[in-house]
């Protein structure tokens, strides 16, 4: 079969490197953008205009020329790029592409916590929904959660959720109490103990790097501890020439992209699982990134009411964290 010969939307025989051509072609047609989280397929980051982390690509999100934002992530992702855009059309290449941290943490019942703690204000991990959002004060991300908790007054009281675990590295690191949300990343949450004692004397000229959704138990044994864009950014600066990599080992790809000289090792989840992966990332393959342009959906909605309120968290974040 060769390409004349397709339907536009008959791409099953064509290889990675036409089915990018195609891509970029839709992409001129559309005038869109296209973002991706660093935990996405590689053929998906080689596609994107913009590869970045949580805030990365908020801020690509909300700055931008075009009329149409193709997000390749998790839903909160989109949906924040819908509230910071609500006038531009927003796709996903798959809408079923949810993040289980930010479900964990219902409407309800985070109204409820809140109502529980009159007096503390809500700084919230921008993996939570619209809905939960419009009931914080402040949204954060794992690169600029220390900045905006340093700018609170240290008298006041604050809720910190849904992830337990970031929530408890920053009241360690910052020496500063928070009522925290019990919520965790089924990824990175899964990284155990005794996996990364035996994958650092199995590798010992390597330094193990962990995000802080990592346990503590896990974090306490690493060399460096950062968000994902602080962890590739170290991979970068560090001297080392090899690093177990206690995160999604989709970032291992742009590691190795940008220093091809240097090894790095998926941490173990456990001694028989070699690495921890998000299966929602992993749902944006290169034909559904193809198909939601053609398609021109799955559109992602939020209303309008839900939008403006959810908004004011995330603006204060983006000028906290300027
Ligand atoms: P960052 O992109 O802020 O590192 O967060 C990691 C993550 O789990 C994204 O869903
Ligand atoms: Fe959600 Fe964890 Fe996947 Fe990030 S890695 S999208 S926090 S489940």
């Amino acid at each position: 079969m060769t390409i004349a010969t397709l339907q536009p939307d008959d791409v099953s025989g064509l290889s990675t490197e036409e089915l990018l051509g195609r891509v970029r072609e839709l992409k001129r047609e559309l005038n869109a953008i296209i973002l991706a989280h660093y935990y996405t397929l590689p053929e998906i980051q080689q596609a994107a205009d913009v590869v970045g982390d949580s805030l990365a690509l908020a801020r690509a999100a909300e700055k931008n020329s075009a009329d149409v934002i193709v997000f390749a992530g998790v839903y909160f992702m989109a949906e924040t790029a819908k509230i910071l855009n609500p006038g531009k059309l927003v796709l996903m290449p798959d809408a079923d592409a949810g993040c289980p941290l930010a479900d964990s943490c219902p409407e309800d019942e985070f109204r409820a916590f809140r109502a529980a703690h009159p007096d503390a204000i809500a700084i919230t991990y921008i993996n939570s929904t619209a809905a939960t959002k419009a009931l914080s004060d402040i949204t954060c991300t794992s690169s600029n959660a220390e900045l905006i908790i340093r700018q609170i007054p240290p008298e006041q009281k604050i809720i910190f959720g849904p992830d337990r675990n970031l929530g408890a590295y920053l009241i360690k690191k910052l020496g500063r109490e928070m009522i925290l949300w019990q919520g965790f990343c089924y990824v990175h949450d899964a990284f155990a103990e005794t996996a990364m004692v035996q994958a650092k004397a199995m590798y010992p000229g390597a330094e193990l790097i962990a995000h802080p959704e990592c346990r503590e138990e896990v974090l306490r044994h690493a060399s460096f501890i950062g968000s994902t864009q602080a962890l590739l950014d170290y991979t970068q600066k560090s001297p080392c020439m090899s690093f177990i990599v206690a995160t999604e080992p989709g970032i291992i790809f742009e590691m190795q992209r940008r220093s091809p000289e240097k090894s790095f090792i998926p941490a173990p989840k456990d001694p028989d699982n070699p690495r921890s992966v998000c299966r929602q990332m992993k749902q944006n393959t290169l034909e559904k990134l193809y198909r939601c342009m053609v398609d021109r959906q799955p559109e992602i909605t939020v209303d309008e009411h839900l939008s403006a309120d959810a908004l004011k968290p995330i603006r204060r974040m983006l000028e906290m964290s300027a």
